[in-house]
């Protein structure tokens, strides 16, 4: 029998069928603590009241009108969106690789439109992820994503982000528009940059007058502990971001915001969408921006991050032969793996975990940011057992 799904994933085996908090349970009755939360998208955990509350009496009242009408819910999201943000204005997209799209075309318009249309050049950096449109891949640092999608479109480069003197120069070009960057790589492995690279890669594109983009489709809407990563450090808000994944909390929903000037170039018929901005998606996006950005929530993800850092921390030391290293920020966490990392999602399923897979051989873990001191010391547990079982699957085949 052949697959009716186009063969795009390598699926764990479990097939999911309800969820409660940080808990999945799947068709056959089996409960696993889900420290994957739909690749830190479900930020308010599975089945939050107040978001099954705002889904369902918008369902009720309208789905879909189009972008041509004036849609309340969007004014209500930007609003909260602008008000929380260095930006002025919102686009809202359906996903974070869309959010990507239109950031990149906010760029070059704003060059467009100031009579330097030779700026075109966005400049990303190795071990990104972006999306999987053509720009996105085009400005993702993993030449894997291009492989077999035809030529490089032209207008991207690539560069490492330990090369300050590449960086310098490429940013001093005439024909560079934007810089794009995630201020924690999500899939490359939570890598999280420093407050120092970040406000120097501020300053030398408002020197340059090139627009700074932040990709904070994983890293933004609480994950690290404040509303935007780059909120960690004074001074080092972009021209523009991308965000996706939390702000929906599981509903489909993204968005490129801007400060007025960046977005000069972005008029009517410039872009647009059918379904971004939909009023059920805005309900839910309503809902959980506002359970998100209340304190409480952000305080929350502070302390379970500071608590899971430290367990995490004691975990290495006692098994240095499975973990080399902790890192990220907040509660999105990578575990850098000695064994396959692959092979070790595989292991912390068995003992009822999931986690997520990385660049750099790593494990991430990106759990609700309600997810309970119980349950963070639970999610600790059953990462010992799996490193037990690592230790002792390598000791077999050595
Ligand atoms: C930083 C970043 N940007 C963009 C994307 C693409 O988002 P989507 O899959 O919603 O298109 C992702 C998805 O993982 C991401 O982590």
């Amino acid at each position: 029998m052949t697959d009716p799904l186009m063969n795009l994933y390598n699926r764990a085996p479990i097939a999911v069928e309800s969820g409660k908090g940080v808990w999945l349970t799947d068709t056959a009755g089996r409960r696993y603590l889900d420290c994957v939360a739909g690749i830190a998208t479900d930020a308010l955990g599975h089945a939050h009241p107040a978001l099954v509350a705002a889904l369902t009496e918008q369902a009720g009242k309208l789905w879909h009108v189009s972008n041509i009408f004036r849609i309340p819910g969007q004014e209500a999201l930007a609003q909260r969106l602008v008000d929380a943000s260095f930006a002025d204005c919102v686009f809202f997209a359906n996903t974070g690789t869309e959010a990507v799209e239109c950031a990149i075309k906010t760029a070059r318009r704003y060059h467009h439109v100031k009579g330097q249309p030779e700026r075109i050049d966005i400049v990303g950096f190795a071990g990104s992820f972006h999306g999987r449109t053509y720009a996105a891949i085009n400005a993702s640092g993993n030449a894997g994503y291009m492989e077999g999608c035809g030529p490089r479109l032209p207008g991207f480069v690539q560069l490492s982000v330990d090369d300050a003197a590449a960086i310098e120069e490429a940013i001093a070009r005439p024909t560079t528009a934007a810089v794009i960057v995630e201020p924690v790589q999500g899939e490359g492995g939570a890598r999280a940059l420093s407050g120092e690279w970040l406000l120097r890669l501020r300053a030398l594109t408002r020197r340059h007058g090139v627009l700074l983009i932040h990709d904070e489709v994983q890293s933004g809407m609480g994950r690290t502990g404040k509303l935007f990563a780059h909120q960690w450090f004074d001074g080092a808000a972009p021209d523009i971001m991308a965000l996706a994944k939390a702000l929906g909390s599981g509903f489909p929903v993204g968005a490129c915001l801007a400060t007025a000037e960046a977005a000069k170039g972005m008029t009517p018929g410039v872009h647009g969408t059918t379904f971004g901005g939909n009023p059920l998606a805005m309900a839910v996006g309503i809902a959980a921006f506002d359970t998100i950005a209340n304190g409480e929530t952000l305080a929350n993800a502070r302390a379970a991050s500071a608590d899971f850092f430290d367990r995490l921390e004691d975990l290495r030391g006692r098994f240095p032969d499975v973990i080399a290293e902790v890192r990220g920020k907040g509660l999105l966490i990578g575990l850098k793996m000695i064994p396959n990392n692959r092979e070790f999602m595989g292991i912390a399923r068995d003992h009822g975990l999931l986690v997520a897979g990385g660049g750099e051989n790593c494990v991430r873990l990106l759990p609700s940011l309600l997810i309970t001191p119980a349950e963070v010391a639970e999610a600790v547990t059953r990462l010992e057992a799996a490193c037990v079982a690592a230790r002792g699957a390598m000791a077999q085949a050595a």
